[in-house]
């Protein structure tokens, strides 16, 4: 299903009037205000349930207002700009005025992008300015790749929901700190680092598996009710089937080799062979598992190249501690 252009219309006005629209973008659902609106901005983080330390990526509708946006470019960020948007790349530059504290979490930087879906595109234009929107699910939990998966999260909360169909990319985009002319990954996501490396001609600096970097990110972000256990590949099958047999209502993600393997467990997701087509899928993988009322997911992590970096991030983050209890 596609938005209409007199839903991209009032979808512009809820904005203009300081509302909540929940938009498509190629990667996740976002759940967007008008950036320079403080009281909008505000109940983005009430309506999310997320601490208001934490900052939000500014949404723009082209690499040509950069500048209105951020302070310097250095010319390391202006080519993942020009080379990478519209798409699923997020550049950290220096705030500039026009961005309210609120948007940053009091940072004296800015996360920018130009989302690649025609909806949002077309929202941006219509509304002309920036849009703040993190990913429009409640704190903590799984980011929303369909309309349904908003209205199921977010209800009332969200004034107007665009809906632009299934996600394309299904995991959010690459953070990239740009404000050195030496860029580094912050949150892997729908630009690779070999697509980065390749532009910037010299290899590009991950963060280690386990730290938390960006700030205010909790281990436990991207995460199912289910709680879920990462073993080897060659183990998911025998560890779902024991922890079937100790009680559990066990989801198991099983890899493409083997695909064909019986498994006595509750639910069973036979794993796409393309890391495209399992981060389009992944987020929906784990609602479903939850729908089924799943209270453990066994999976593997994938090969750590290409989008599976992405993946294995979003994995260990889906497995590590929680919150509360
Ligand atoms: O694909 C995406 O990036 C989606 C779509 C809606 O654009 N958005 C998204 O937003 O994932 P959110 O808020 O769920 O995640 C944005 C991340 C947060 O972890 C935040 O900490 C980080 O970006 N971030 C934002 N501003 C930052 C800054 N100035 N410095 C460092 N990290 C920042
Ligand atoms: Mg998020």
């Amino acid at each position: 299903m596609t938005a209409t252009t007199g839903g991209i219309e009032k979808a512009a006005s809820v904005l203009r009037a300081g509302g909540l629209v929940a938009l498509p973008t190629e990667t996740v659902y976002g759940l967007g205000a008008n950036a320079e609106d403080p009281a909008a901005v505000a109940r983005i983080f009430q309506v999310k349930g997320r601490p208001p330390s934490h900052p939000l990526i500014v949404h723009i509708a082209g690499a040509e207002q950069l500048d209105d946006w951020v302070e310097k470019v250095p010319a390391a960020a202006r080519l993942l700009a020009e080379r990478f948007w519209p798409g699923p790349l997020t550049l950290i530059l220096r705030r500039g005025r026009r961005v309210p504290l609120e948007a940053t979490g009091g940072l004296e930087t800015v996360a920018v992008r130009v989302p690649d879906h025609p909806v949002a595109l077309a929202l941006l234009a219509a509304f002309g300015g920036g849009v703040t929107a993190p990913s429009a699910n409640r704190f903590g939990s799984v980011s929303p790749t369909t309309a349904d998966h908003v209205r199921a999260e977010l209800g009332d909360g969200v004034d107007f929901v665009l809906d632009g169909g299934a996600c394309r990319v299904g995991v959010e985009s690459t953070i990239v700190d740009a404000t050195s002319e030496i860029p580094a990954i912050l949150r892997p996501g729908g630009v690779t680092r070999e697509d980065l490396e390749a532009v910037l001609g010299r290899p590009i600096v991950v963060p280690s598996a386990s730290p938390v970097r960006v700030p205010g990110e909790h281990p436990s972000h991207y995460a199912p009710r289910a709680r879920v256990v990462l073993v080897e590949p060659d183990k998911v099958v025998a560890e779902a089937e024991l922890a079937q047999e100790l009680g559990h209502q066990v989801g198991v993600f099983l890899p493409p080799s083997l695909a064909d393997a019986p498994v006595k467990a509750h639910a069973v997701v036979a794993l796409p062979a393309s890391m495209a087509a399992y981060a389009h899928g992944l987020y929906g993988f784990l609602r479903e598992l939850d729908e089924r009322e799943c209270d453990l997911v066994v999976a593997s992590l994938p090969v750590e190249e290409g989008l599976g970096l992405a993946i294995a991030n979003r994995l260990r983050r889906a497995a590590g501690p929680r919150l509360s209890a």
